[in-house]
């Protein structure tokens, strides 16, 4: 969604400040904008469309200073064009505001000030903050936005400048990511590490109800009653190659190659194969209070979600514990049961998703202990649940999440394998899922190995308009997963059903024109599922399968066949989901689309 980038220090500012929102095209955007305070007020530039859009314009109408804000908009109120692009400034052009979040309150707060005499340009809900601050200040940039922010109601981060108090940024945070850079005379703002890793590593994370001023004398982090909050500065780990393409056409495939890799990382110093168990240092759980849970609730959205639903297998069939997998955009307005003994679960690969953080919360109100698996070190879910699984797999920039997922997959059966260990899972049992989990990366390798298999099936079934994805048990979720990657990178129609399931209605969807990926490995269910690729057969379908092995059975009823290498029926879903990955992105790139940056999505998705 949304990205702010800011500089203030000795440097000229908009050449890191167009690197920096470079860095953020990734979460998605439709325009962009730049504001520069130099001495001489304040001065913009925005353009609709791709950051290079305007850096064109920056080029051809320079703007000059080393105090700057920057920021890409994804549109909520609004069309995405110029004026409705970020910064939004006030009346007087001495007030520029770049925003992330939505201000609920807008339109009773615009009708106020257009009484008060404001006059508004923009359709959007960012410019009342600008106007606010124009009305609230005097002489001081940090009071004005602290009288502003008073007022509003919703989520917000935000980074302002004012001509009439040059030389600062003011930021601050509710409900959207922002973090202070701190570099050698020079501090940056910014919504997302990535727009800053060039210039620093040492960052301060703001919290909600928190503001940062920056200048180049140095930065202070107050509450929103102007006092001063101790905050501790974080170091960021990742590298520049791991924010870069690495010799790949895109992001996407780049990170679908790394899992052989990022899976070895999340399972790294955690598995104690002899004794068929996990070490989780981060859980902050006792053994007894692992062993009273009696409820797991697993909350997240998108491909979290499907992650979800394979944990709520291992959770149920490995350690017996009854578990619940929620859409987080629907736990938290229901009235879920959640009691001082249930376990809630919080996926999710970004840390920052807004249901996914409120679902969380609204857990901890109600009792429970909340644990996130989440990617993003640093980010609002992992400070503030109770306990969290780390996924180390390294920055997901291309917006369908592919490494991610296999991450949480494996994160679930570590934090399984300990649950059921201290239950009822024998050694013998635990060794066993131990033994595979460590055999996972090359499996992973020899899969990708034979991508142009996949390619060729894509080249294929490229211009299909409709897919259905079928798995059972295991593969259920995954099938989910397949059709997801599918729809949001090749913008075809796509479905996920349990495969029996197909005969209570979508079969009426098959005809000879209809591809029909069944993920099939040699697993308990494998028999069942045949019968229906048999159901798809004899009404015409193109059968695309996955599967473990040479199967005689299935001769003359599949069309196309991709093999995965041989694991425990619980840990298919991590080596399954890898050619449906493939698939999507082969079918999206010969279609011509833009697979790391797909219309309407963002990667982070930070409003309700
Ligand atoms: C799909 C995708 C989204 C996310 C969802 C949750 O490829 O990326 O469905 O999975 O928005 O995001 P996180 O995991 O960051 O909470």
């Amino acid at each position: 969604m949304c990205g702010i980038v800011g500089y203030v220090g000795p440097r000229v500012a908009t050449p890191m400040l167009i690197e920096g929102l470079k860095r953020l095209e990734y979460r998605g955007y439709d325009s962009a904008g730049i504001a520069m305070s130099n001495g001489h007020g304040l001065e913009t530039r925005k353009a609709k469309g791709k950051i290079s859009m305007l850096e064109g314009l920056v080029n051809g109408n320079p703007i000059h200073g080393s105090v700057g804000i920057a920021h890409t908009r994804w549109a909520t109120h609004g069309k995405p064009n110029e004026c409705n692009a970020h910064p939004q400034v006030d009346c007087t052009n001495t007030i520029a505001v770049v925003h992330n979040g939505i201000i609920e309150n807008f339109s009773a707060l615009r009708k106020m000030l257009q009484m008060q005499g404001h006059t508004f340009k923009s359709e959007t809900d960012t410019e009342v903050l600008a106007h606010l601050i124009e009305a609230a200040f005097d002489g001081k940039l940090e009071d004005a936005v602290i009288d502003a922010l008073a007022l509003v109601e919703g989520t917000y981060g935000i980074a302002v400048l004012s001509s009439k108090d040059p030389d600062k940024i003011v930021c601050a945070r509710k409900g959207s990511p922002l973090l202070i850079g701190l570099g050698e005379g020079e501090y940056f703002v910014a919504s997302d590490a990535a727009a800053i890793l060039q210039q620093t590593r040492q960052v301060v994370y703001l919290d909600d109800g928190e503001m940062g001023v920056l200048t180049k004398d140095g930065y202070e982090v107050l509450d929103l009653d102007a006092r001063r909050v101790s905050k501790g500065v974080s170091r960021i780990d990742w590298s520049l190659d791991e924010i870069e393409k690495g010799g790949f056409d895109h992001f996407m495939l780049k990170e679908i190659f790394e899992q052989p890799q990022t899976i070895q990382n999340t399972m790294r110093g955690r598995l104690v194969v002899e004794e068929g168990f996990s070490k989780l240092g981060g859980l902050n759980l006792t053994k007894d209070e692992l062993k009273a849970i009696d409820q797991i609730v697993i909350t997240a959205c998108g491909t979290s979600w499907h992650s979800g639903l394979i944990g709520e297998l291992y959770t149920e069939e490995l350690a017996r514990i009854r578990c619940e997998v929620e859409y987080a955009s629907e736990f938290r307005y229901r009235n879920p049961i959640v009691t001082d003994t249930t376990l809630c679960v919080v996926i999710s690969q970004s840390g920052e998703t807004a249901d996914t953080l409120a679902a969380m919360r609204e857990a901890k109100r109600r009792g429970a202990k909340t644990l996130g698996l989440v990617n993003v070190v640093g980010s609002t879910i992992a400070r503030e649940d109770d306990g969290g699984i780390y996924l180390h797999a390294g920055p997901e920039i291309g917006v369908a999440s592919t490494k991610a997922f296999t991450s949480q997959v494996a994160a679930l059966a570590l934090l399984t394998l300990k649950l059921a260990r201290l239950r009822n899972m024998s050694v013998v049992k635990g060794r066993e899922v131990a033994e595979a989990m460590l055999a996972l990366p090359a499996q992973i390798q020899s899969i990708l190995d034979h991508a142009s298999e996949v390619e060729e099936i894509a080249e294929r079934f490229k211009d299909a308009t409709n897919f259905l994805y079928l798995g059972r048990g295991y593969q259920f979720p995954v099938a989910l997963e397949g059709a997801l990657k599918l729809k949001e990178i090749s913008y075809i129609h796509a479905e996920g059903y349990p495969a029996a399931e197909m005969k209570h209605g979508p079969i009426a969807l098959i005809d000879s024109e209809m591809p029909v990926v069944f993920i099939a490995p040699h697993d308990a269910v494998f028999d069942k599922v045949v019968s229906n690729i048999q159901e798809v057969k004899a009404r015409g379908g193109k059968v695309i399968c996955i599967t473990s092995q040479e199967e005689p059975v299935l001769e003359g009823m599949i069309d196309h066949e991709i093999r995965v290498p041989q694991t425990i029926d619980m840990l298919y879903p991590i080596l399954t989901v890898i050619p449906l990955q493939l698939l999507a992105y082969y079918i999206a790139v010969k279609r011509g689309l833009n697979v790391d940056q797909p219309r309407n999505l963002a990667k982070s998705v930070t409003v309700e």
